[in-house]
């Protein structure tokens, strides 16, 4: 045999697959090619074995290679967490922060409206925390310089881009979007949700940032009582139980006719008989807003509604200060974990 001791270079070689970060370059370590070049130095008896020997050798460290490398992949993936509020990304503590803690009492409550509404036929979209004019305003009705703008003015970044006052923000692209849908016999449904901000002094009934559900149907057929139906079967759900709903008029641009949607305190929540809580405000959708789409406004007809998800919350749980919710009170939210 020649001097070559296998049993050695492997050890040395799996070693350096063990240690590197780009473990293939082991294949082209010195050692492969002096074994090569001996074994065409030696008497042809011996070759035979001496090559299995270096062909076994070199499959042993391709195999540690592919270990290695799948090791290098799944290690990748879990120490790099860019999010992380603290330095996860050295040593990994005992719980991620995503494994510590519970959800926030808003987020579970939202997902119990979306779920309502998706066993409805809606489908859910999320609105954007920064959207522009147009979305804000232009397709939604509001003439330039209306005083109607003024409720939902909040600021702007340097480019115009503003924090949305509310979730109708999504109306235009979900008719946009449901055009093809509607236009194929079908029927446009869906909810958007997501984070709203206002100018507003803060108490225990407002807040500069809060959270809203819009809802937008459209078919050919759909009417007012639809609407009515379908708010009465969302909020009856919801609370557990049936409900005294009534509307009065309320002014939107995006609406005509605009109405504000209340409920009747169910006595089990602490309501007394005539006690009226206004929940959102909704209307069949402006023939403005429509053509704005590009859908027909005498071809077909929708309903829209918003409201907040606090004042929802608020009622089924007793809470009786808005400002808990973005208070980080520990001993607030535990109530909910
Ligand atoms: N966007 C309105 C608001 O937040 C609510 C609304 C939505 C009214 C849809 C009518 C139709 O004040």
């Amino acid at each position: 045999m020649p001097t070559h001791d296998i049993a050695t270079i492997t050890k040395t070689l799996l070693a350096q697959v063990e240690s590197s970060d780009s473990p293939r370059d082991v294949l082209r370590a010195p050692e492969f090619k002096d074994l090569y070049s001996a074994i065409a130095g030696l008497p042809p008896a011996e070759r035979g074995d001496f090559g299995k020997a270096v062909n076994q050798l070199k499959q042993t460290v391709e195999t540690a290679i592919e270990t290695r490398e799948a090791a290098l992949e799944d290690s990748d993936v879990e120490l790099l967490d860019v999010s992380a509020p603290w330095d996860v990304n050295s040593s990994r503590p005992a719980l991620l922060p995503t494994e510590n803690g519970t959800q926030h009492p808003l987020t579970k409550e939202l997902d119990v409206v979306i779920d309502i509404f998706t066993r409805m036929g809606f489908e859910a979209v999320e609105s954007r925390q920064i959207d522009d004019d147009y979305h804000m305003f232009g397709s939604l009705n509001f003439p330039e310089n209306h005083p109607a703008r003024d409720g939902y003015d909040t600021f702007r970044t340097e480019e115009g881009f503003i924090p949305p006052a509310h979730t109708s923000t999504m109306q235009n692209r979900i008719l946009k979007e449901g055009k093809a849908k509607l236009e194929a016999g079908g029927q446009i449904a869906a909810i958007s949700y997501g984070r709203v901000y206002r100018n507003e002094d803060v108490d225990a009934t407002h807040e500069h940032t809060f959270y809203q559900v819009e809802g937008v149907f459209v078919s050919e057929y759909a009417t007012l009582g639809d609407m009515l139906g379908t708010l009465r079967s969302f909020f009856e759900v919801y609370y557990g139980q049936s409900l005294k709903i009534k509307t009065q008029p309320g002014y939107f641009p995006f609406v005509e006719p605009g109405l504000e949607f209340l409920i009747e305190k169910p006595a089990a929540l602490g309501g007394k008989p005539g006690e009226w809580l206004e929940m959102l405000g909704c209307g069949m959708i402006h023939p403005n807003v429509m053509k704005e789409a590009g859908l027909d406004p005498a071809k077909y007809r929708g309903f829209a509604w918003g409201g907040g998800v606090e004042r929802l919350v608020m009622l089924k749980y007793g809470i009786e200060d808005l400002r808990h919710f973005e208070s980080a009170r520990l001993a607030f939210m535990r109530k909910f974990a």
